[in-house]
C-alpha cells in the first residue's frame, strides 16, 4: 500500500535542492515516508535513511521494498551520534532531518556529537536541512542567503544549514 506524505513532509522535501546524481542522507527517517518522497521527486538520486529505532527501520523496510530493490534506497539502524561512512563510501551531497531532537536544538549534547558526525559524512559544501519548527517553505534556503548559512556556520566548515550549525 502506498503511503502518501503529509503536507509537512511534502513541503520539507520540496524545499530540498535536489539534483540528479546526489547522494542524500536522511536522519531520523521514521517509517521512511520522506525518503521515498525524495526518490519520487528526483530521478537519479540515491538515499541512505537512518534511524536509531529498530522498530522504525522495520516499518521503513516493510514499506519500501520496491525502492530498496531498485538500489536507490537503503536503511540503516544507527543514531546520528554514532553514524560513520562505510569503508570507501562516498560522502553525502545533502542531508536532512525532520523532527529529530539531536539536530533541531532540543538535545544540545547529542547535537554536538551529531554535527561532528555530519562534518565527517557530508561533502564540503553539502546542504543540511533541519526543520526547526518554523515552516520550512517560508525559509530562504539558497546557498548564499543569511538564513541558509547563519552566523556560526562559517567557522565550522562549509556545510550549509537551516539552523545554526
Ligand atoms: C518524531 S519522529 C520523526 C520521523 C520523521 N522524520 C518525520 O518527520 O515524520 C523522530 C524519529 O527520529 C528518530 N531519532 C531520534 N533521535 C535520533 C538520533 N539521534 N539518531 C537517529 N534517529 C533518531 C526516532 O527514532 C524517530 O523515528
Amino acid at each position: 500500500m502506498t503511503v502518501h506524505p503529509s503536507a509537512r513532509i511534502a513541503r520539507a522535501v520540496a524545499a530540498l535542492p535536489l539534483r540528479p546524481g546526489m547522494r542524500v542522507l536522511e536522519i531520523g527517517c521514521g517509517p521512511g515516508v520522506a525518503a521515498r518522497e525524495v526518490l519520487q521527486r528526483m530521478e537519479g538520486v540515491t538515499v541512505v535513511a537512518i534511524d536509531r529505532s529498530a522498530r522504525s527501520i522495520a516499518l521503513a523496510l516493510r514499506g519500501s521494498q520496491k525502492e530498496i530493490a531498485s538500489g536507490r534506497l537503503e536503511f540503516r539502524t544507527v543514531a546520528i551520534e554514532d553514524f560513520e561512512l562505510k569503508a570507501g563510501e562516498p560522502r553525502f551531497d545533502l542531508a536532512f532531518a525532520l523532527r529529530v531532537g539531536a539536530l533541531d536544538g532540543r538535545h544540545p549534547a547529542a547535537g554536538r556529537l551529531a554535527r561532528q558526525r555530519l562534518r565527517e559524512a557530508l561533502d564540503p559544501g553539502a546542504f543540511l536541512l533541519v526543520d526547526d519548527l518554523p515552516p520550512v517553505a517560508a525559509r530562504d534556503l539558497s546557498p548564499d542567503s543569511a538564513t541558509a548559512c547563519p552566523a556560526g556556520a562559517a567557522d565550522e566548515g562549509t556545510i550549509r544549514a537551516s539552523v545554526p550549525f
